[in-house]
């Protein structure tokens, strides 16, 4: 098993800031990178909010806050990740950019690299062939908040090796992660389950049904879950569940599988969630 010491991280936002603040945490050097400073600048604050919430906490010293932001570069070059010995892609959900980033990084990175993606939806298989190195190619995805949840779903390919399976397990292990194994099927297992379930709530409400208030207070109260669907979609980012369902639709062509269109309103009007200050509801 090759010996890990930096790992690349492509994509500040959401996701690769708070998978950047899990390795580098855990004692991985980091190179983070997105297309522009503002969102590096923007995934760097992030990552100090995060630290700086463990700190109150008691979770980590001001210490382990300092070196963790040490380990952590930035960079608006992909070709920077000839440095790294392990890559996790977290960029937009958008299929043609992340087979764009792969072929790119199979010509950057050495040949041994492993390039895994945190895509919620891509197959592996289909990302894998963007590359020459298909066994070397797998799902690695993270649930949101990255630093606060414990699952990652391990998704081989179809040409995926064992090898890469076992490093990538044990690399979740190391930085403190539960790993589930998933087949290469849309969705995987949590959003095949969840998806649906926010793209229903999402009909609900266009439908009339009630209102987003109490549509998230009755899935709250009645099914005892942390968060209602609706505010549930502001957090992972309305943009990112519309192409999770696009996908997930293309893939299984299934009538439930139809993105709400209600969803596609909000995501034309620009209003995506949390990120942009607004979504189902405001938090300007
Ligand atoms: N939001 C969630 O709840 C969640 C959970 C698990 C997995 N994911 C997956 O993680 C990935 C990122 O999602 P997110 O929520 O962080 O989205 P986000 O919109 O917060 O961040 C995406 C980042 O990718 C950057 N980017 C775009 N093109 C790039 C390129 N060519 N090179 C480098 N960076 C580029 C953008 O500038 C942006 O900063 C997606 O594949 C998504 O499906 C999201």
């Amino acid at each position: 098993m090759m010996d890990i010491k930096t790992i690349g991280i492509i994509g500040a936002g959401m996701m690769g800031s708070g998978i950047s603040q899990v390795t580098a945490l855990s004692g991985f050097e980091v190179i983070m990178m997105d297309v522009k400073d503002a969102f590096l600048q923007r995934g760097i604050e992030n990552i100090k909010r995060g630290l700086d919430k463990m700190l109150e906490k008691g979770k980590i010293t001001s210490e382990d806050k300092e070196k963790t932001l040490a380990r952590i570069r930035t960079t608006t070059g992909l070709e920077d990740m000839a440095l790294a010995d392990f890559v996790i892609e977290a960029a937009s959900e958008i299929k043609e950019l992340k087979l764009n980033i792969f072929t790119r990084l199979d010509e950057i990175c050495p040949k041994n690299v492993i390039l895994s993606s945190n895509t919620s939806s891509i197959p592996i298989t289909r990302i894998a062939s963007a590359t020459k190195r298909p066994d070397k190619v797998i799902g690695m995805h993270f649930m949101n908040p990255a630093p606060v949840m414990k699952l990652v779903e391990i998704i081989k390919g179809r040409d995926t090796s064992d090898e890469t399976f076992a490093t990538v397990k044990s690399l979740t292990e190391k930085i403190g992660k539960i790993p589930v194994e998933s087949k290469d099927h849309p969705g995987f297992i949590v959003n095949r389950i969840l998806m649906p379930m926010v793209n229903e709530a999402i009909f609900a409400l266009m439908e009339g049904v009630a209102s987003k208030e109490d549509i998230d207070t009755a899935m709250v109260l009645g099914t005892n879950q942390p968060i209602g669907p609706l505010a549930l979609a502001d957090l992972i980012g309305l943009d990112t569940v519309l192409s999770i369902m696009e996908s997930i639709y293309k893939e299984t062509k299934a009538p439930k599988h139809q993105p709400c269109p209600l969803l596609k309103k909000y995501v034309d009007a620009g209003n995506l969630g949390r990120k942009t200050g607004k979504g189902f509801y405001n938090y300007q």
